[in-house]
């Protein structure tokens, strides 16, 4: 009884998922949660290798459909040809993860031309082209959708040798405030989580070094968060429990975004 009542809030059973940036970190293990909740999941990122072999072990161990699809978000028509092969292939993805991105740390007088536009397009116009190429086909299919967005805690505040991550990210959550409102007649939810600092490809050296170990010391929580940590907070937006839940920004930082000194 229990396990019903917890399933027909979280379960996703019969849903489409499709995850950006599903190669390493916090994406692969977005598919492989979304997958063992009942979902089909569709793995998009560059590294078509890497997307591959997680797509055939998610699909080995939780026996839903996987397919893996050559994406790169700052090119428009790889992305209409990622949703155009998922659509054709597993059917219109309802629940989509809209996560990929990288980070340049350096500081702001340091930084290049290069730096900022790769950053933003990427982070945040890459964001943009996929919650459009998602929401277009959710409107299409006519049964909506939930599009969670992953911004950062640097998205709500700021830290050193951040400025052009940080506000790629304030874009992305003031983004999802901005797709809620106007999308929400269509039935498609726009959320974003703002992780703290879990060690993934994207940050592995920073929070190694003693200027990275400093920093986490100096968190609320004296610890990076495990990946497995940030699932609950996804799975949650992305099933219909969340159905009266669009254009919040979620921290799962272990309140590092909140404290003030
Ligand atoms: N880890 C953290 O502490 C943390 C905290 C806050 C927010 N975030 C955010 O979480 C998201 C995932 O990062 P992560 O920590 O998991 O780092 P990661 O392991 O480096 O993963 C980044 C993912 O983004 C993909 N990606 C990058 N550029 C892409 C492009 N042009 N087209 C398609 N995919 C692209 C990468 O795939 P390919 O290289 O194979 O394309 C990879 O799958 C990012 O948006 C990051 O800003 C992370």
């Amino acid at each position: 009884m229990t396990a019903d009542y917890v399933n027909g809030l979280f379960g996703l059973d019969g849903k489409v998922a499709l995850v950006a940036g599903a190669s390493s970190g916090i994406g692969a293990e977005f598919a492989r949660a979304l997958a063992r909740a009942g979902a089909d999941v569709v793995l998009g990122a560059r590294r078509v290798d890497r997307i591959q072999k997680l797509a055939d072990e998610i699909a080995a161990e939780t026996g839903r459909k996987t397919l893996a699809v050559a994406l790169d978000v700052t090119d428009e028509d790889s992305v209409q040809a990622a949703f155009d092969e998922a659509t054709a292939k597993l059917g219109t993805p309802t629940i989509v993860c809209n996560n990929a991105g990288l980070a340049r740390p350096n500081w702001a007088l340091e930084d290049t031309e290069e730096d900022w536009d790769v950053t933003m397009n990427t982070n945040l116009k890459g964001m943009w082209r996929v919650a459009r190429a998602a929401a277009k086909r959710m409107i299409e299919n006519g049964k909506g959708g939930s599009i969670i967005n992953t911004a950062s805690i640097l998205g709500l505040g700021v830290g050193p040798q951040q400025t052009t991550y940080a506000t790629s990210k304030a874009g992305v959550v003031h983004m999802t405030r901005a797709l809620a409102i106007e999308w929400q007649r269509f039935g498609v939810r726009v959320n974003a989580i703002c992780p703290g600092y879990f060690v993934t490809e994207i940050n592995d050296t920073f929070l190694a070094s003693d200027l990275g170990q400093r920093m986490l010391q100096q968190s609320p929580a004296k610890r990076a968060g495990k990946l497995p940590e940030l699932v609950p907070a996804m799975l949650m937006l992305a099933s219909p429990a969340s159905s009266f839940t669009t254009g919040v920004a979620l921290p799962v930082d272990g309140a590092h975004s909140v404290r003030l000194a």
